[in-house]
């Protein structure tokens, strides 16, 4: 049984001043839900120890150190307090040209520093429009997959590209059909224990509104939340939906 996982994920957004949201999230967290959120780096350290769930970053390199000038290590960001990262999110696969491999590397930094992952995945809507959307998606899933794969402490997060921000959101039946695609890619690559036991979220414009009809589609394990995940005011119905 897979337990229900809400993520927060803060992108270039927050200061010191936004961290009592954390407190006020924290206030509305439920035992029966996972929730976290990653805030960006200058926020890890305050936000880990405010928080009192777990906090990750945004992304990481791949490398453990070196002359990677802006860079931020795996190792860095558990010194800093993080629990997880975010690899492969659309704005950096698209903004910073990551491939496939690029991602696959930095969710094993991820696991060589125990660390946890959420590698996200998804298609444009040129490629939606085209048909292509679930070949696309499950094609990422197989080249990004880092070695030792495992539910303990990978999850995938499907966010088509089309709706990150946009309010425009994927139709339930269509989540759940990319969520199966990408469920059948897992199980055939790592078998049907280990790729059942990875969590699945959505992200797209996931708000109060929309929120309990995703979470509870199949093979929908929980959400990776951008905007409303700012406040605790419009984060909060999301966990309870979850
Ligand atoms: O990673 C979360 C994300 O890209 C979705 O953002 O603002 O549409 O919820 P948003």
């Amino acid at each position: 049984m897979r337990r229900k996982f809400v993520a927060g994920n803060w992108k270039m957004n927050g200061n010191l001043a936004a961290l009592t949201e954390l407190q006020a999230i924290a206030a509305a967290a439920d035992p029966r839900v996972d929730v976290a959120v990653a805030v960006p780096a200058t926020l890890i350290h305050p936000a880990a120890q405010r928080a009192g769930f777990p906090i990750g970053a945004e992304d990481v390199h791949a490398a453990d150190s070196g002359a990677h000038t802006g860079c931020v290590s795996a190792s860095m960001i558990k010194e800093a307090g993080a629990a997880f990262s975010i690899v492969g999110h659309s704005e950096r696969r698209q903004g910073q040209k990551e491939t496939d491999a690029d991602v696959k590397a930095k969710a094993e930094a991820c696991h060589r520093h125990g660390l946890d992952a959420i590698l996200c995945v998804g298609e444009t809507l040129e490629q939606r429009e085209a048909g292509q959307a679930e070949q696309v998606v499950t094609a990422q899933v197989r080249a990004s997959l880092p070695e030792g794969a495992s539910g303990d402490w990978l999850a995938i997060a499907y966010e088509p590209i089309w709706a990150i921000g946009t309010g425009e959101v994927a139709t339930v039946a269509d989540v759940e059909a990319m969520h199966a695609a990408i469920r059948g890619a897992l199980v055939a690559a790592l078998g049907a224990e280990q790729g059942g036991a990875i969590r699945l979220l959505y992200g797209g414009s996931v708000t109060a509104d929309n929120a309990a009809g995703l979470l509870h589609a199949a093979e929908v394990d929980g959400a990776l939340v951008g905007g409303a995940s700012l406040t605790a005011a419009k984060f909060a119905p999301i966990i309870a939906a979850a």
